[in-house]
């Protein structure tokens, strides 16, 4: 792009050259790619008269197109209400019931259509398809056995612990239906986690799988729930009903035994209600539509609580105009619905636009790397969707076989961690065979939809960049003093929005104070104002900000490890540590990884009177395990004879990550204990001294507060 900045409006200069070490990453600017004429030709969005239409100038109004794609009960009377600030209201007045809008309203024109592709992980087991009928009708016989059988109403939360299968949805969307407020956990993640959650939204109802398909082996899910139970209780939270869907209806895939009177088989229960229609409840646009939890600095996982009507229209809005959808298109998110990304993108926004969103139950290289191409063939996936870690993955398996099928993609989406334009360009030459366009969409669970991103039709794809914002998201860098840092400065600052949005979320759940200190104290202008302009939102990212208006996003600058595009807080992954009885102190830090992008390095000191062994480190990666899950397993654990510290006794992670990534530590003189420096640089390194100076800008900063 030369001239215009990408809304197309103002004058901006020329890109600039800017060096690697003013930036601190590992790769230039790429050229950019146009994307084709037949793309463009049948776009959903060529006008780039929406940016106009999306400017502060129109703010919050314009957010009206958004809403009206969907269906509304009634009208509403406020567009945003800034009474409660930074707790934003869209819609208010409005009624709308999400299940209704994903579901009912398409029946007049699409009920034979399929709403979901379920591709079971064993190959030999068909694949099958639910229309929007079909999805009707087991949406209204789950909704009235979560009435009837289990009680819940209207502002209930309820647990769900699922993995990828179509219950999870028909689950998801009962709950929509009545105004259940659902809370899904990570199908991977353990029974502990599960319990946590549990407790933090007081559920006391836990509905889950008996166990699924997972690289060749049948998990038994089941076990994990018990654990969720027990521990729970130990939180205060008592769980009355455990709804377990088989995975094979009729026949259970899971040993462990039921729980007389708190365990029920769902697919025996629902017996009773076949048949059962359940009217969509009338819900306030900005009632909870469902919590999501995610790591943040302390150990404590975060609910972030998303609302129906602005989650809804972000959602809609954002997956008609920036994932292109149509309803005619085939659509596979490769995401798990345990995060925000299935909620959003395989869930809640493709359903709304009546597209046919695909739901595949395993790992995408099983058995083997031509997996993946071949469903996208068997279904003539057209669009698709998944994280530089499996990117890189599939490259790493089989850098040639997406050639040997016939699919065809004309979009395809990257997110959820910086992508290097090498593995970029694989994903645009050869998955995309060319022919594809790609976004790379920036956002988080906070933010319920895309924050940046290219618009397909309307912008060229530079690799390595997110490209400019959405319309109607204004973001601004700020430096640590609150100075803005323009485009083409070629320096990397906090990446804040300026204006609230319909898909953000509302709060953090029973912690307002958190919500507003996490989010918002940083840049606050006037704590009493009710004004949204003087509440920039913190996303927590570092971030550049070309001249030619894109944004290039450098990961985060609080104590968050993105691993595989997971958030991990690595305080939850010390306190886990801590629970083995021989640790004495724990710090985690970020690690490369050529495929996963990052992963935790644990470096752990023993109480006195232990020894320092393979047994004990065994111990810390179970510990790890069973409190959050297999994800989080750390690559390594170091005993180290003590950690460096401040004088003042802070633990210096930020030489730890130096030590894991082979980086210049820096002077160390400083610390209360500088020698010991060396003594852990030499037990993680070796003798020998093979520094380099610069590493990528999250692991640099590292442990800075
Ligand atoms: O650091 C950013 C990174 O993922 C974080 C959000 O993680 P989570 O809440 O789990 O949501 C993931 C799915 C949206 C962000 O703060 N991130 C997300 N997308 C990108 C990204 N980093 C670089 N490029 C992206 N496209």
């Amino acid at each position: 792009m030369s001239k215009q900045d990408v809304a197309g409006n103002a004058e901006v200069p020329e890109a600039q050259a800017v060096s690697e070490s003013e930036i601190a990453v590992h790769w230039k600017e790429e050229a950019t790619i146009y994307p084709s004429p037949e793309f463009i030709g049948q776009a959903n969005l060529t006008d780039p008269g929406m940016f106009e239409r999306f400017s502060l100038e129109n703010f919050p109004e314009c957010y009206k197109e958004y809403a009206d794609l969907l269906d509304w009960d009634q009208y509403w009377h406020t567009t945003l209400d800034t009474s409660d600030a930074p707790c934003w209201k869209w819609f208010v007045g409005g009624r709308i019931n999400a299940c209704y809008n994903c579901v009912d309203r398409h029946l007049p024109k699409y009920k034979n259509k399929a709403a979901i592709h379920f591709v079971p992980e064993p190959e030999d087991e068909p694949l099958y398809a639910i229309t929007y009928q079909e999805l009707y009708v087991r949406v209204n016989e789950f909704a009235a056995l979560l009435r009837d059988f289990a009680g819940l109403k209207q502002g209930d939360r309820v647990t769900l612990h699922m993995p990828m299968v179509p219950e999870l949805p028909v689950t998801m969307l009962a709950c929509a239906r009545l105004g259940v407020i659902h809370s899904e956990v990570f199908g991977g993640f353990s029974g502990q986690a599960a319990a946590d959650r549990i407790a933090d939204s007081g559920c006391r109802v836990l509905i889950t799988v008996d166990g699924y398909h997972r690289a060749g082996k049948m998990i038994n899910h089941k076990v994990n729930a018990d654990v969720a139970c027990e521990m729970a209780e130990k939180l205060g939270q008592t769980v009355d009903k455990v709804l377990i869907w088989q995975r094979y209806p009729g026949k259970s895939v899971s040993d462990t035994p039921m729980v007389e009177g708190r365990d029920f088989i769902v697919n025996d229960v629902l017996k009773k209600y076949a048949g059962k229609r359940i009217d969509p409840v009338s819900l306030p646009a900005e009632d909870p539509l469902f919590l999501m939890y995610t790591s943040g600095t302390t150990g404590k996982p975060k609910g972030c609580q998303h609302s129906i009507g602005g989650y809804m229209a972000y959602v809609a809005g954002t997956s008609k105009y920036i994932q292109d959808i149509h309803p005619e298109d085939v659509y596979w998110c490769m995401a798990d619905i345990g995060w925000i990304t299935g909620h959003s993108y395989i869930v809640y926004g493709p359903l709304a636009l009546a597209a046919s969103t695909v739901i595949y139950e395993g790992v995408p290289t099983y058995p083997d790397a031509g997996r993946a191409w071949r469903i996208a063939e068997r279904l003539d996936v057209n669009i698709f969707h998944t994280a530089p870690t499996t990117i890189r993955m599939l490259r790493k398996a089989g850098p040639d076989e997406p050639k040997k099928y016939n699919y065809h993609f004309k979009h395809m989406t990257t997110v959820g961690e910086p992508i290097e334009p090498e593995v970029w360009k694989w994903y645009y030459e050869v998955v995309g065979k060319g022919e594809a366009i790609i976004v790379d969409t920036w956002w988080q669970t906070e933010t319920g939809g895309f924050l940046c991103s290219t618009v397909p039709a309307l912008h060229p794809m530079k690799p390595g960049s997110t490209g400019p914002a959405l319309p109607g998201i204004h973001p601004v860098i700020y430096d640590e003093d609150g100075n803005e840092l323009k485009a083409g400065s070629g320096k990397a600052g906090n990446i804040c929005i300026r204006n609230p949005w319909p898909g953000a979320f509302q709060t953090i759940w029973g912690d307002r104070e958190r919500y507003v200190d996490t989010y918002y104290a940083k840049y606050c202008k006037d704590p009493n104002s009710k004004d949204w302009r003087d509440w920039p939102y913190l996303t927590g990212d570092g971030a550049m900000l070309a001249a030619d208006g894109y944004y290039r996003i450098l990961g985060r600058i609080d104590d968050v490890i993105n691993v595989a595009g997971h958030r991990l807080g690595t305080k939850e992954l010390e306190s886990a540590a801590l629970t083995v009885e021989d640790i004495a102190e724990a710090a985690v830090v970020p690690v490369v990884d050529e495929i996963k992008g990052r992963v935790p390095d644990v470096y752990v000191s023993l109480k006195p009177g232990f020894d320092s062994d393979e047994e004990a480190k065994r111990k810390v990666v179970a510990a790890i395990e069973t409190t959050i899950g297999k994800i989080a397993r750390p690559k390594n654990v170091y005993i180290v004879p003590d950690m460096p510290k401040t004088r003042s006794g802070k633990i210096m992670r930020r030489v730890l990550a130096a030590i894991s990534n082979t980086l210049d530590i820096g002077d160390v003189m400083t610390l209360a204990n500088p020698d010991v420096v060396e003594d852990i640089r030499v037990l993680v390194q070796g003798k020998e001294k093979v520094a380099t100076k610069k590493g990528p800008e999250d692991i640099e900063r590292f442990g800075d507060d």
